[in-house]
């Protein structure tokens, strides 16, 4: 019998995830909450928000669902993973309380700390006046993280006194983010690099390595971003690089998250940097990086489901099967973005794109129907670019693949060329660091 598949979240990762899903020779029905018009394409959208527990939960039981794959952290912080699992449905993600590697700052640093993982010294402070005493007596720049949720604004890389007082004053007298402590870290220096695995308890399944683009301008100009592209392939990454990564970074946190009694059951997600010293952690996610997800899941050649499963249930895995191509992915965004931007303008020209077009933030324009339970989407080929619109930051991801970067980058650039949009802007220098 074919298995029915929820998947939470409605962006370019969750686009990735529900298209992986679909290569699936075991997956019949996929939902995803809530979606979007993309997603709508190869899954049926469900108007559930992604933290609403309690609704998904009702949906997985009312549909039949076998499997439900968690997208974004805030689902997982909600306890999402939690509630199926005390209701003994299959969900792959970590618990909440897992999930504390990426949502608090201090945790993950004292795990690093107490298992010599590799990361910057740092010292937490919950005092404004102690805390810039410290970093008063210092070398600049000074890195202050917020600890606790932010939406990516709770890292200030502060290039002198009156920087970091600045920040320490909003993060700790004027709680900006609400109430939580503050990070000061060494300032670390040399390439990033983002390093996904598949974590069953202690094992521990890489993915291909890949690399974000966080400035939202051409050479990494510009304020940072949720991602503006990325790629798979990266020449300053050396093999013995990413098996120092693998031994002493990523499978050390594992086996960490296991001694405390909150094993990783998802993705554990290395925000790495290769400085003079070796790689060290900037940060750790709990879940697929997004816009990491679009360039790795393509290069996927097991089924997903049986590794999404198994770590569900937490059975043996064979070892994950990837291709040996690389793949390179520009972000198309709203004109504005990070700041504020509008939404609501027409696409035009997806239909003959010839590579995969990932759907980030986009929308059914409301003079067609809107989202349903129970049908697809969309009727015809001519009415669905007619009726696709801008309905987000980031609304698409073009992602070309290849034996070699320079042809995955001519094509996605190519392909860029025919959309018709007059609100989005892009990076023409993705993979810069490689070509
Ligand atoms: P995070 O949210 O911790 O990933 O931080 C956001 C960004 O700030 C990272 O992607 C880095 O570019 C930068 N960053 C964070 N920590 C450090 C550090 N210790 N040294 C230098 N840059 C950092
Ligand atoms: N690409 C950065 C993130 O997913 O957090």
């Amino acid at each position: 019998m074919l298995k029915n598949v929820l998947v939470v979240g409605g962006g370019g990762r969750e686009h990735a995830i529900v298209d992986a899903l679909s290569r699936s020779k075991k997956v019949g029905r996929i939902y995803c909450a809530p979606g979007n018009a993309g997603i709508g394409e190869q899954a049926f959208n469900v108007p559930i928000k992604d933290t609403d527990v309690n609704g998904l939960l009702e949906f997985a039981y009312s549909h039949k669902v076998d499997l439900t794959v968690v997208g974004p952290e805030a689902a997982l912080s909600a306890g999402i993973v939690d509630a199926f699992r005390a209701h003994g449905l299959a969900i792959f993600g970590h618990t909440a309380a897992a999930t504390a590697i990426e949502s608090s700052k201090e945790f993950a640093k004292k795990l690093m700390a107490k298992y010599g993982i590799p990361t910057a010294s740092y010292n937490a402070f919950s005092e404004y006046e102690e805390a810039l005493d410290y970093v008063s007596g210092r070398p600049f720049p000074a890195v202050l993280k917020y600890d606790g949720l932010a939406a990516g604004k709770g890292v200030v890389i502060a290039a002198n006194l009156e920087e970091a007082d600045a920040a320490l004053r909003s993060m700790l007298l004027d709680k900006t983010f609400g109430q939580g402590r503050v990070v000061v870290e060494d300032f670390l220096q040399g390439p990033e690099f983002s390093f996904l695995c598949f974590v069953n308890g202690a094992d521990v399944y890489p993915m291909p390595l890949s690399q974000d683009h966080k400035r939202a301008f051409d050479g990494d100009k510009g304020p940072n971003t949720g991602g503006m592209g990325a790629y798979t392939g990266l020449p300053f990454i050396t093999g013995e690089d990413r098996e120092f990564a693998l031994e002493n970074i990523m499978k050390k946190a594992a086996a960490a998250m296991v001694s405390e009694g909150l094993p990783l059951s998802g993705v554990l997600y290395g925000g790495l940097m290769k400085t003079p010293d070796g790689i060290k952690v900037i940060e750790f996610n709990a879940r697929f990086g997004d816009p990491e997800t679009e360039v790795v899941l393509p290069l996927l050649e097991s089924d997903i489901y049986d590794i999404f499963y198994g770590i569900a249930t937490g059975s043996a895995l064979d070892t994950p099967k990837w291709s040996s191509d690389v793949t390179l992915g520009v972000v198309l965004a709203s004109k504005g973005y990070p700041g504020a931007y509008q939404k609501g303008f027409k696409i035009r020209g997806l239909d003959n794109i010839n590579c995969q077009v990932y759907h980030m933030g986009t929308a059914i324009s409301t003079e067609h129907p809107v989202i349903s339970t129970e049908h697809p989407v969309i009727s015809t080929e001519a009415e669905k670019s007619q009726s696709i619109v801008t309905n987000g930051g980031r609304v698409l991801m073009l992602v070309a693949r290849g034996t070699d970067l320079a042809a995955a980058r001519n094509t996605v650039y190519s392909e860029i060329a025919k959309i018709d949009c007059d609100n989005l802007f892009y990076r023409n220098d993705i993979a810069h660091y490689a070509l």
